[in-house]
């Protein structure tokens, strides 16, 4: 799979941003039925994502195509996977669920509407947005071993964690995540590793501030995740170069590979005076693979 660093969100009902799809320079694209479209506009928003969906076939994208659907207590969940099956999407993004159990009920779903509309079976993805309600933390540690092979990565919010405790604010007096998202953050990335995915950053909600948004972008990339939710074009860029490593990174990790390949029996290597171990080769793997080389 092309690596994926940007998910671009996109209000099912807007024409105008759709039309912005392929200019956008995104891994993805996350064409949202959920929190982004008014309950007045779910049904007009699932035929124009179904629409502009059939009308590129997977074959010829350069863009991967998401679905953000409605999660299943509102009832709208199959009839959503019902419509857009047709399109073929890459993608579910799955909000608001409370475990891995949610992730396998849709995938039955798309083992179904899969098998319904000739699209290869298990091809289809599902991002589960695994922080939404109270009790979905406490679960993460369960993707590990849920055997979920849709399975694409975990991502995290705050905004429907706050609201479903009747929060007023999810930000500490310095402006950070206040510990409660600290924690399920950390959460997120640690079960995103246990289960052998990438984690993926929540958005950064001020789309004009470029320079905040790489900064938290390459504290994020430091940490471990490979990518990040975009809510804005402007935001698409910072994000993919953020999540690239640089020229210096794949350079030294190529050097870091090539003293391992030269003493096929060594557990350390010295380079320029410094050791590295087991761990320095397997940060070496992943910046190689993260470059897509
Ligand atoms: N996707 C595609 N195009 C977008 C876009 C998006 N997410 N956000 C903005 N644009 C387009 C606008 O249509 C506008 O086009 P124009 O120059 O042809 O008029 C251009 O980019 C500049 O937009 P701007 O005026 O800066 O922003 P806005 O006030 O129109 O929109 C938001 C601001 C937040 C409403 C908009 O960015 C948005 O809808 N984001 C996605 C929200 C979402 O899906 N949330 C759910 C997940 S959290
Ligand atoms: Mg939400």
């Amino acid at each position: 799979m092309s690596r994926l660093r940007s998910f671009l969100f996109i209000p099912g009902d807007s024409e105008k941003k759709l039309g912005k799809v392929d200019e956008s320079g995104a891994d993805a694209v996350v064409l949202d039925l959920e929190d982004a479209v008014a309950p007045a506009n779910k049904a007009l928003a699932r035929q124009m994502v179904t629409d502009f969906l059939k009308a590129r076939p997977r074959a010829g994208r350069t863009v991967q195509l998401w679905v953000r659907v409605n999660p299943f207590d509102t009832g709208m969940t199959e009839d959503d996977v019902a419509a857009i099956m047709v399109g073929a999407p890459d993608g579910i993004m799955q909000p608001k669920i409370d475990g891995p159990d949610c992730v396998a009920k849709l995938s039955a779903l798309l083992d179904h509407y899969e098998e319904g509309q000739g699209v290869p079976a298990g091809s289809t993805r599902i991002l589960p947005v695994s922080t939404e309600t109270p009790i979905a933390p406490f679960r993460l540690g369960d993707f590990a071993t849920a055997g979920l092979t849709r399975l694409a990565g975990l991502t995290w919010g705050a905004e429907d964690l706050s609201a479903a405790m009747g929060a007023s604010t999810n930000v500490g007096a310095d402006g950070k995540w206040a510990f409660t998202y600290q924690l399920v953050r950390s959460l997120t990335l640690m079960a995103a590793h246990a289960a052998g995915v990438p984690a993926y950053e929540t958005l950064y909600v001020d789309f004009r501030d470029d320079e905040g948004l790489r900064a938290s972008c390459r504290a994020a990339r430091a940490e471990g995740f490979s990518g990040r939710i975009a809510i804005h074009p402007a935001q698409v860029s910072g994000i993919n170069d953020s999540f690239s490593p640089s020229e210096e990174e794949v350079a030294f990790a190529r050097r870091v590979i090539e003293a391992f390949d030269a003493e096929p029996n060594a557990g350390t290597v010295g380079i320029d005076g410094k050791m590295y171990d087991i761990p320095h080769l397997k940060a070496a793997r992943r910046t190689l693979k993260a470059a897509g080389a």
